[in-house]
């Protein structure tokens, strides 16, 4: 009985996590994110011409291996940089906009 209960108890709080999880990631939300709330800075795709060249452009970030999708999402729950503002982002836009980063490795 009370195993059965353990048992309910962590489906309960896995399904949720997992859900948020790879599956959901929609690369095309994650472009409208980027280009809403990224664009002013960094260049988030390879047809925007203006952008501060002080900082990666996407595709940089997509293709450098220290930064792979643990790191990008750890990063975006809570950015260290002091030259970045705090973003907002739920975790399943967090996840949409790491695929769009991790979709633009040439
Ligand atoms: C106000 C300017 C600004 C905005 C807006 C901005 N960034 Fe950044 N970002 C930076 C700068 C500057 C850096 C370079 C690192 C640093 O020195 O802060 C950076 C670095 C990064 C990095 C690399 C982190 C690393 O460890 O090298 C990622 C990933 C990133 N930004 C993602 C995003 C995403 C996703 C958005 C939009 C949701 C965003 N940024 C919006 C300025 C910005």
């Amino acid at each position: 009985m009370q195993r059965r209960f353990i048992c309910f108890a962590v489906a309960l709080v896995l399904v949720p996590a997992l859900a948020g999880q790879g599956a959901a990631a929609d690369r095309a939300n994650g472009r409208r994110i980027a280009e809403r709330w990224c664009a002013g800075c960094h260049v988030v795709s390879p047809g925007q011409s203006r952008g501060s060249d002080q900082v990666p452009t996407f595709a940089e970030i997509g293709s450098a291996e220290r930064l792979d999708e643990g790191a990008l999402r750890a990063f975006l729950a809570d950015p260290t940089h002091s030259r970045m503002p705090p973003l907002s982002l739920t975790r399943s836009e967090i996840a949409d906009v790491v695929a769009y980063i991790q979709g633009q490795r040439p």
